[in-house]
């Protein structure tokens, strides 16, 4: 698909022309050559098009070749617009044209102007598009009626010369999105061929593409260090564990290092305690945040933010064995702490204490975000559309709330409540891994907390929002790559005010 910047609409070369349409306004351009406004305002007489937020309207235009479609796209209220809002509109309207087999395309932008600034727009536009037409059927044999067809979309534009000037801002815009959709399908990949070493392959080639220095310790070297948490984590898995480093240094001036921990549970059955069938069933997505910290670094790297950042991923599976570890169990950590199994599910805060202790103590880095899919508390509390987040500043709150109203992902905060730590004490160890179900999404986010060595922290819990069960505008089932958006606009907003 190619995304193209245009002024003027020329209707001889777009299939279908997008139009949006904002509460209280008229639908009518009077830049259109007079017949496809004539045809609009009597298409529309009869049953007015309100332009409620959501709504599409499709007007057939017979006697014309081109264009042969106009769908009216409802944007809702003027003063509501927001990135998400048009993403989602836009998102229903290419889907339409999906269907209908349109092979090119034209989204008419002036109708938005004077509402967010171009540049974000064209940006918002260039994500949306590559989301909306991602699928993942490399398992299908026979997948031809479930690609989009489209070839061209034209964003249409009527000051040609402010448009052209966003042409960076599409491309970055379209980096995002297919960072996105990297961290999708590695989110879909089934555990069997998805496991720690595939991951590290892929980290491994990444690095290659994008310049990134990349290092994978395997279980030897992480014995070594002490990872004992991990470790155990991993010990019922025939799959040997990886530990994935990988470093982009995108300001070489400065000694700040962002941090990013993505939990890489490659399947988790919950081990000893183990999960019910259904429960189980998508536990290959237990690797997303992993999969969207591959993601992020990918296209930091791409747009050459200038920022420091390095990842590691403690990538392994929950898996039951004679060799597996046990509720009961006693175990250590790199940190030294000894911890308490009272849960054998709750197995990622356990590979994440590790990894965050690892990345502080040998890749020095200066604050740390951690993203997992870590309890299915978070999607009690705020669904399937809402990312969870504690924050152990407020700084850094605010900075992610700056990077979530850029991006098209919702983020909501959850007190760091320093009393919850007693939840986890146990009788005979330092600590427990799991307490009560009371504020799990929380407590998770506690036991991490433990081993940040009170360097600035950011917990995201993906539980909900990584992987959706129904169909959306911008995402088939499956794999969602939340939390890419969020930072990548995040490091986007330290490279700005960090640069002198
Ligand atoms: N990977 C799961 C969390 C999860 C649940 C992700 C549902 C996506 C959808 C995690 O390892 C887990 O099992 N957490 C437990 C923790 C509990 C034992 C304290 C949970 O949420 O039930
Ligand atoms: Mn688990
Ligand atoms: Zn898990």
């Amino acid at each position: 698909m190619k995304i193209e910047l245009k002024g003027l609409p020329n209707l001889n070369e777009v299939k279908a022309l997008i139009l949006p349409v904002f509460e209280e306004s008229e639908i009518s351009q009077e830049d259109y050559p007079r017949n496809l406004k004539e045809v609009l305002e009597q298409k529309n007489t009869d049953r007015p098009f309100l332009g409620k937020k959501g709504s599409t309207r499709l007007l057939p235009l017979f006697h014309q070749e081109f264009p042969q479609m106009v769908v009216l796209i409802g944007m809702g209220k003027r003063e509501d617009l927001n990135p998400q809002s048009i993403a989602t509109n836009f998102g229903k309207a290419v889907q339409k044209c999906y269907t209908e087999n349109y092979i090119s395309v034209g989204l008419d932008l002036t109708p938005l102007e004077g509402t967010l600034p171009l540049k974000s727009l064209v940006q918002t536009l260039g994500k949306s598009l590559i989301l909306s037409k991602y699928s993942f059927n490399k398992y299908k044999q026979d997948s031809s009626d479930e690609t989009p067809p489209i070839e061209t979309v034209y964003l249409f534009s009527r000051d040609e010369e402010e448009l052209f000037s966003t042409k960076s801002a599409l491309e970055e815009g379209i980096s995002i999105g297919e960072g996105i959709c990297f961290a999708r399908d590695l989110v879909n990949e089934p555990a069997n061929v998805m496991t720690p070493s595939a991951l590290a392959q892929v980290a491994s080639v990444q690095g290659e593409i994008y310049g990134l220095d990349v290092k994978i310790l395997d279980e030897n070297e992480m014995n070594r260090l002490g990872m004992e948490a991990f470790l155990n984590v991993s010990k019922g898995s025939s799959q040997p564990p990886k530990l994935i480093v990988m470093r982009y240094q995108g300001n070489p001036s400065s000694d700040q290092i962002y941090g990013l921990v993505g939990k890489g549970l490659t399947y988790d059955s919950g081990g000893y305690s183990i999960k019910p069938t259904g429960g189980m069933l998508t536990m290959k997505m237990d690797m997303g945040g992993a999969a969207s910290a591959i993601g992020t670094i990918a296209a930091v790297a791409k747009n050459r933010l200038k920022v420091n950042l390095t990842v590691v991923i403690a990538a392994c599976e929950n898996m039951i064995s004679g060799n597996a570890y046990r509720p009961g169990d006693v175990i250590g950590s790199m940190a030294g702490k000894t911890i308490e199994i009272t849960n054998t599910d709750a197995e990622g805060r356990l590979t994440l204490a590790d990894a965050v202790h690892f990345i502080i103590d040998q890749e020095k880095v200066n604050s740390i975000i951690d993203i997992a899919t870590l309890t299915g508390a978070a999607l009690v509390a705020l669904g399937k559309n809402i990312t969870p987040y504690l924050s152990s500043t407020n700084e850094g709150s605010q900075q992610l709330e700056d990077a979530s109203k850029n991006s098209l992902e919702k983020i909501w905060r959850l007190p760091a409540e320093s009393d919850y730590h007693d939840l986890l004490k146990s009788e005979i160890a330092d600590m427990k891994n799991s307490g009560p179900r009371l504020a799990g999404t929380i407590v998770a986010g506690l036991f991490i907390e433990k081993f940040t060595q009170s360097l600035p922290w950011i917990h995201l819990d993906i539980a909900g929002t990584s992987w959706q069960d129904k169909k959306g505008p911008l995402s088939p089932v499956g794999g969602t790559g939340a939390g890419v958006d969020l930072l990548y606009q995040y490091y986007k907003i330290q490279s700005r005010s960090k640069k002198e």
